[in-house]
């Protein structure tokens, strides 16, 4: 089976900086892929170029064999992918399924999807996400870690193939980052969405789950691997952890 998103010999520039050079990488259906690599290093660039914020100066980017690269950027979650925070601000008066449930009728299947379905879906969502205690509750009385669980069972509601998380797990704790990668390890395979997330320094919760590790380093992807073998590389070692691999595990 084809690959879900391809990327081929991918650049940005801005200006002189060349945030992505020559970047070819592959996701396949229900992955789960975590996206590392030092400040500046290009991640956020590369994520813009999937989702559409930016288009590419070189290179193709295929989602499904077609060619995405200039699609605009509020098309792409009709065809299957979805990012957190998409849907701009949870409706702070509106309770946890309800904000679910817009999520589920504004999805790639939202046209079908009328709203006794759309709480339906809500309903299985949130349960998923470890919420069900909180699903008549106003959304703004969620803490912070569980408004940013709340997003993302929002962004599941829209059924995508592919769901980027950017940052979505910046200002958590550990204990909650490990728990939050099992979770999301257990939604890839089951629900079969991808899981592409941007994971800064929670190596050792992503090496648990991942099932493959992309390493940036000034643009350049410079290391491509199952979360073991990737930890051991000594090119990522060197550019990036800063520590043995002993002390990851
Ligand atoms: N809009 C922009 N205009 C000019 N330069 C940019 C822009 N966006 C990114 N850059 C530059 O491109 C390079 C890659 O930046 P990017 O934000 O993609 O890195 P990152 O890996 O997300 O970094 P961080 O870990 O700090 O978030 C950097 O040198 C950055 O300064
Ligand atoms: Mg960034």
């Amino acid at each position: 089976m084809a690959a879900l998103l391809r990327l081929e010999n991918v650049s940005k520039r801005f200006g002189g900086i060349v945030a992505l050079n020559q970047v070819n990488m592959e996701i396949q259906y229900g992955e789960f892929v975590g996206i590392v690599g030092p400040n500046g290093s290009g991640k956020t660039t590369l994520f813009n170029v999937i989702n559409g914020v930016y288009f590419p100066d070189e290179g193709r980017v295929l989602f499904e064999d077609r060619d995405i690269s200039r699609l605009p950027t509020h098309r792409r979650a009709s065809i299957g992918l979805g990012r957190t925070f998409q849907i701009p601000r949870p409706f702070a008066s509106a309770t946890v399924r309800e904000n679910v449930a817009v999520g589920a009728m504004f999805g790639s299947r939202g046209k079908e999807t009328n709203v006794n379905e759309s709480m339906l879906v809500a309903e299985s969502i949130i349960e998923r996400m470890g919420l069900s205690r909180h699903r008549d509750k106003k959304a703004e009385l969620l803490t912070p870690v569980e408004k940013k669980l709340m997003e993302i069972a929002r962004a599941l509601a829209m059924k995508p193939k592919l769901l980027l998380m950017d940052e979505a797990m910046a200002g958590m704790h550990p204990g909650e980052i490990d728990r939050l990668v099992e979770l999301l390890g257990g939604v890839a395979a089951e629900e079969e969405v991808a899981i592409v997330a941007m994971v800064e320094h929670v190596m050792r919760a992503v090496v648990g789950m991942a099932q493959k590790i992309i390493v940036l380093h000034q643009g350049e992807k410079i290391c491509d691997a199952p979360a073991q073998e990737a930890l051991n590389d000594p090119k990522v070692i060197e550019c990036y952890l800063g520590y043995t691999p002993e002390e990851a595990s």
